[in-house]
């Protein structure tokens, strides 16, 4: 008889490599991922260039460098930074950290398509509670912790709805979740944000508090694989004890390290984004597409019954997006000519509607 894997794996989706058509470069935009549409800047990429040359050598355990510059950057011990292979590495570090079989996790749905993955895995059981007009709904989440929930996953802003929860709610909220649960408060998008809360001064202010930051979306580094948390120290300790040894690869630490010291380029890639997401989306709601107001750098259609043939128009067209099949599409801001793909499409469809 083969290896029997555990039965908690049977409900985790197994995980297919798309056809090479849907990663060709020039065949058409990547707008599923929410993937940054710039290539790194200059000075990052001349510091892969010259990271690349010890890639025969392994790189720390844990990258010491980038825990000291994130430490000294955010204000906090380097204790308690953690980093792993981009954020949701962190995740699978929480799973096995923290959470027993038969534990719950509750988070909002949708969100963050891990998040019941995550549970899973651990053997825990994933507890989605719906949003209320496309925003956490803190009151219920609140309401669906019981004493067998072990953490609680907010994504601020959520993906996919591009919606921030309201700071003094979410105070409220982690005031009345016992500090037993862990609250692992997910930023990927922070940075594209006018009024994310920050999940750092939270960490400080509730022990219970997992920030999870990431180099992957507003500095542009989503193939390198590097993210960050800050957690207090009892915490952070068993998240590093559960990280992959040498999880954060070299060239990837120097060039988050290069980011970091590039910041005000950065900084204004990031609000041009901003602008052209802004843009995008008046021009997609003049032309009747529905089209909430998004904190990321990604927008959500609502689309309900008509995402699904709406997001094959699209894909028709090249513009590949991220279908929720009968609820609706998420569709990163790309460059400036994947933008106006975009509402030239899109203008087509609705005018036919
Ligand atoms: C909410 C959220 N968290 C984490 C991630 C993963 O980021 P990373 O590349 O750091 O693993 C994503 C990626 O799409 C995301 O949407």
């Amino acid at each position: 008889m083969t290896p029997v894997p555990r039965a908690a794996l049977d409900e985790v989706p197994l995980y297919v490599p798309k056809p090479p058509v849907a990663r060709a470069e020039g065949v058409s935009h990547r707008l599923f991922l929410n993937e940054n549409p710039y290539a790194p800047l200059p000075s990052v990429l001349a510091e892969i260039s010259r990271a690349a040359l010890t890639a025969h050598h392994y790189p720390e355990i844990v990258p010491g460098e980038l825990v000291a510059a994130l430490a000294a950057r955010l204000g906090v011990p380097e204790s308690d930074v953690v980093t792993g292979p981009g954020s949701v590495g962190i995740y699978q570090q929480v799973a096995q950290a923290i959470l027993e079989p038969g534990d719950e996790v509750v988070y909002a749905w949708p969100s963050f398509e891990a998040f019941p993955i995550v549970a899973r895995i651990a053997g825990a059981r994933p507890v989605p509670v719906p949003l209320r007009d496309g925003v956490h709904d803190l009151a219920a989440i609140a309401d669906r912790v019981t004493p067998r929930t072990r953490a609680v996953f907010l994504c601020d802003p959520n993906n996919p709805t591009g919606t921030s929860v309201d700071a003094d709610g979410l105070s409220a909220f982690l005031s009345a979740v016992p500090e037993s649960v862990l609250v692992v408060l997910d930023e990927a998008y922070r940075e594209y944000s006018t009024s994310a809360v920050d999940g750092v001064e939270l960490y400080r202010e509730y022990p219970n508090v997992v920030a999870l930051r990431t180099f992957s979306k507003a500095y542009g580094l989503a193939g390198l694989r590097v993210g960050y948390g800050v957690a207090r120290p009892a915490i952070s300790a068993a998240l590093r004890k559960c990280a992959v040894p040498c999880g954060v690869g070299g060239i990837g630490v120097r060039a988050a390290l290069a980011s970091l010291a590039a910041e005000p380029e950065l900084s204004e890639r990031v609000a041009t984004l901003k602008a052209d997401r802004d843009a995008l989306r008046a021009a997609l709601v003049e032309r009747g597409v529905p089209v909430p107001p998004s904190d990321t750098n990604f927008l959500w259609l609502p689309l309900e019954s008509r995402a699904d043939e709406v997001a094959a128009v699209l894909e028709r067209a090249g513009l590949l997006t991220r279908l929720y099949p009968g609820v609706g599409i998420r569709l990163t801001v790309g460059t400036a000519e994947a933008n106006a793909a975009v509402v030239g499409v899109l203008e087509t469809v609705f005018a036919a509607a």
